[in-house]
Formats: structure tokens, C-alpha cells, sequence
């Protein structure tokens, strides 16, 4: 049975209407990341931070999947083989088209953590500064997502998914951060073929057997019939 692991990023929801981070205008260029996407942040102007996650997380409340995410969702549900979906993305769009057991490595827009207790529930619409957890009720609600300097989640999964992928595939991401940007090396060196489908070359464009530019409504419908017609 063979097995695709993809990764998707950014670039997969902008046709949904969500920013991405390092296009023209994107949200790097309104934010600076060190203020809104890291612990430090949060910790001097946690208000700031909160509003910047809500405002986030009203935007992917409202967006609809596009026909890549569907796409993603059809090969996952019609390929004889698995067909594993981890995203850098915090939007739950691959679940609203219907994709299962998607990893999350950055965390998820709908998920509240406390930094106290350790416990998880799913966000209000809006979180406040002082946001009480449910369980220890300290005043430690933060969004549950990975910020710059913290660990991504579910890391000894995808690796082992990784390991023994025939297929790997990056959709809509810049390669730019890692541990993401490092899956194909490490899905090459286990035998994988690999492919890019992104709007531009990647930072790692060069370590992909494969390259489909162009946007993701265009390319992965047309990808995921190519390995459904094989
Ligand atoms: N179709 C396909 N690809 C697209 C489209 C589109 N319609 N629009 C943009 N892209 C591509 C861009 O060419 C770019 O390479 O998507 C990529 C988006 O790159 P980034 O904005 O850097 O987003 P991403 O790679 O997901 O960022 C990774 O960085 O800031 C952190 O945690 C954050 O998860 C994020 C991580």
C-alpha cells in the first residue's frame, strides 16, 4: 500500500481569502513577529496578542475551503493507499472539506491552552487578556499555537510518517521555517519521490524530484487526478 505524506502551508488558504505571511502585503509585513508569534510577546502585551489571534480566528471562521482542500480531502478518502495531511496552518479549512486527522504542527486557531495547567479547550470567538482557564481557573488562557522559539506539536508522528512516505508532497508553502521546511530532505533520504506545488519556487525548490507552479485551486485538483487515474 503506498503511502503520501503532505504538507501543506499558507499558500493553500489564500484562495479562501486568508492571508499568508510572506506574500506582498502579507501578515509579516502588518505585524512584527516578534510583538504578535512569540512567547515574549504575549508576555509584554498579552491584550495585543490576544487581538491579533481573535481577529485571526473570525477571518478563518468565516472562509470556506477551496477545491484544493477538497481535493486533499477526496485523495484522502478515494486513494487505495493512507494519505496523511500535516499543515503549518492554524485555520481548520482541511476539516471543513472534510480531510481527517490532520496534524496541526503550529496549533489551531480554535483551540485555547493554559500556559498554567496544561489544559486545552476550544477558543472562544474572542479571547481576553487575564482569560481564565475553565480547569485551574488562573487568569493563563492563551491561543493554542506554536510561536517562534516554542516546540511544534506532534513532531516524533511526522517523522515516522516521513520515514516511510513513497510520496511527499508541499503545497503552498515558502520553505522558510523549519523543522516544515526540512520534511523533504528528510522524506528524500527515506526514499520518497517529492513534489512542490506552489504558486513560486520555494526556498527548497531545489531538493523537489517535482515542481507544479501555479495557484493551488489549479494544481492540486489536477495533481490528486493524475494519482487517482494511475
Ligand atoms: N496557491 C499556491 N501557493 C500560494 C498561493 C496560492 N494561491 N498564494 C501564495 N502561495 C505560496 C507563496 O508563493 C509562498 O511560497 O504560499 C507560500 C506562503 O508562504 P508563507 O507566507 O511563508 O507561509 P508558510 O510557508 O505557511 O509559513 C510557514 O511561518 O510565520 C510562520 O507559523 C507561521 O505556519 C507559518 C510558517
Amino acid at each position: 500500500m503506498e503511502k503520501i505524506v503532505i504538507l501543506t502551508g499558507a499558500g493553500i488558504s489564500a484562495e479562501s481569502g486568508l492571508g499568508t505571511f510572506r506574500d506582498e502585503g502579507g501578515l509579516w509585513a502588518q505585524h512584527r513577529i516578534e510583538d504578535v508569534a512569540t512567547p515574549e510577546g504575549f508576555a509584554r502585551d498579552p491584550a495585543l496578542v490576544q487581538e491579533f489571534y481573535n481577529m485571526r480566528r473570525i477571518q478563518a471562521a468565516e472562509a470556506r475551503p477551496n477545491a484544493a482542500h477538497a481535493a486533499l480531502a477526496e485523495l484522502q478518502r478515494t486513494f487505495p493507499g493512507e494519505v496523511v495531511i500535516v499543515t503549518q496552518n492554524v485555520d481548520d479549512l482541511h476539516e471543513k472539506a472534510g480531510a481527517t486527522g490532520v496534524l496541526h504542527m503550529h496549533g489551531q486557531l480554535d483551540q485555547a491552552l493554559c500556559a498554567a495547567c496544561g489544559h486545552r479547550w476550544r477558543a472562544p470567538m474572542r479571547m481576553a487578556k487575564g482569560e481564565p482557564c475553565p480547569a485551574c481557573q488562573n487568569p493563563t488562557a492563551r491561543p493554542d499555537i506554536v510561536w517562534f522559539g516554542e516546540m511544534p506539536y506532534y513532531m516524533d508522528q511526522i517523522f515516522d510518517h516521513l520515514m516511510n512516505a513513497d510520496i511527499f508532497a508541499a503545497i503552498g508553502t515558502s520553505g522558510q521555517v523549519y523543522p516544515a521546511a526540512g520534511f523533504v530532505q528528510e522524506a528524500s533520504a527515506a526514499g520518497a519521490r517529492t513534489i512542490e506545488l506552489n504558486l513560486a519556487p520555494s526556498a527548497v525548490v531545489s531538493q523537489f524530484d517535482d515542481t507544479r507552479f501555479g495557484p493551488a485551486t489549479r494544481t492540486v485538483p489536477a495533481w490528486v487526478a493524475e494519482l487517482l487515474a494511475r
